[in-house]
């Protein structure tokens, strides 16, 4: 079967097509061809050398596929269900341990599901929402539940409060949907006015470009009635923190996410403790976080934006595509 493999040194000139075994699925295990992955951010940097992996790996996180053969024992999937990945295999629910979420991420310190076929224990994957394509569903283990679990695992959103979202990548588009579905207002910063034209069409309720404010964080509190924002969806780190605690309301919550601007930075200590502010840093989250959204989906009919979609020897081009920030939601590659 075709996958993807990366050597090392990591670069986008270093992935290549090979061919490899096939796997096949040992008891409580099942086998998935694989018809679609999406891209992350952490993706990128294990392919462009920001997260060094072993020689060899497979890269890639999100798959979606159907199940073709089932081991002894597997009680939730039979032959022809459409499943997806789970971004920790292992973390099923509760409080995570360091064993469930280090050392564990298909497509990083394991091999991951840019692969023709994939095996694995069937509590490593859900169930799809229904109707949705494997592009689509694939777009879901790693940027959706992240949303998912922000604002409502460790938000607990109710309708009528304020979520800002960062830019107009994956994470933040589920995030803008799903609070959108769950009667939230929402403030989306973007870099771009045609993309906050585009989220506006979406729903979202104010809009700030955060290259011509560079104060947005004091621009987007002045919008809520509650003097800041409630929920804040942080995915930019060091260089957004700052205008992040500027923007929430005192006893706001701040979803600490992602490193797009870098993985260490100043922080004003004193401003996040005079805002009594919640700041919860989170990884991904658990199946059960997954199976929620997949419940919630199937309620809300919510459907991912997709940018654009590659072939799996496109990979490194879909990775370019990524870099250059020109994307509006997902990229997929599809197989
Ligand atoms: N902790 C977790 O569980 C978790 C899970 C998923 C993702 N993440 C992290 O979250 C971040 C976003 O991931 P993603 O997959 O959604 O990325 P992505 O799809 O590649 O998003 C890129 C977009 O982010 C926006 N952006 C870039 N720099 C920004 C800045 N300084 N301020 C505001 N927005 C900015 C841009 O939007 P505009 O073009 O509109 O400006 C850009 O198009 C990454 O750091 C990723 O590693 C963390």
């Amino acid at each position: 079967m075709k996958a993807v493999r990366l050597s090392n040194p990591a670069s986008l000139d270093n992935l290549a097509v090979v061919d490899i075994d096939k796997p096949s699925p040992q008891a409580g295990q099942i086998l998935v061809k694989a018809r679609a992955s999406s891209l992350n951010f952490h993706d990128y940097l294990v392919v462009t050398g920001g997260l060094p992996v072993d020689d060899g790996r497979i890269p890639m996180s999100d798959v979606a596929g159907e199940v073709v053969e089932v081991g002894a024992g597997v009680r939730e999937f039979t032959v022809g269900d459409t499943v997806i990945g789970t971004f920790f295999p292992t973390w099923l629910s509760g409080e995570p341990t360091l064993a469930q979420t280090w050392g564990c991420i298909p497509g990083d310190s394991m091999d991951g599901y840019a692969a023709e076929f994939v095996c694995g224990a069937e509590t490593s994957f859900t169930h799809a929402p229904a109707g949705y394509t494997m592009e689509e569903a694939a777009t879901l283990p790693c940027a959706a539940v992240t949303a998912w679990r922000a604002l409502f695992a460790e938000g607990e959103l109710r309708p009528g409060e304020t979520v800002l979202v960062q830019g107009t990548g994956g994470v933040s588009i589920f995030a803008l949907q799903l609070a959108k579905a769950a009667g939230a207002t929402v403030i989306a910063t973007s870099s771009s006015d045609e993309k906050l034209d585009r989220v506006k069409a979406m729903g979202a309720d104010h809009l700030i470009n955060y290259k011509t404010t560079p104060e947005w964080g004091k621009a987007a509190a002045a919008l809520c009635p509650r003097g800041g924002v409630d929920h804040i969806i942080e995915v930019g780190g060091p260089g957004t923190m700052t205008q992040s605690i500027a923007a929430a309301r005192v006893g706001g919550h701040i979803s600490l996410i992602g490193v797009l601007t870098g993985m260490a930075g100043e922080i004003p200590t004193a401003a996040m403790m005079m805002h009594q502010l919640k700041v919860k840093g989170i990884t991904v989250g658990t199946r059960e976080h997954q199976q929620q959204l997949v419940r919630a989906l199937d309620n809300t009919g919510i459907k991912p934006v997709i940018d654009s979609s590659f072939g799996l020897d496109e990979i490194a081009d879909a990775f370019r595509h990524q870099a250059s920030q020109k994307h509006f939601g997902k990229i997929c590659l599809s197989y």
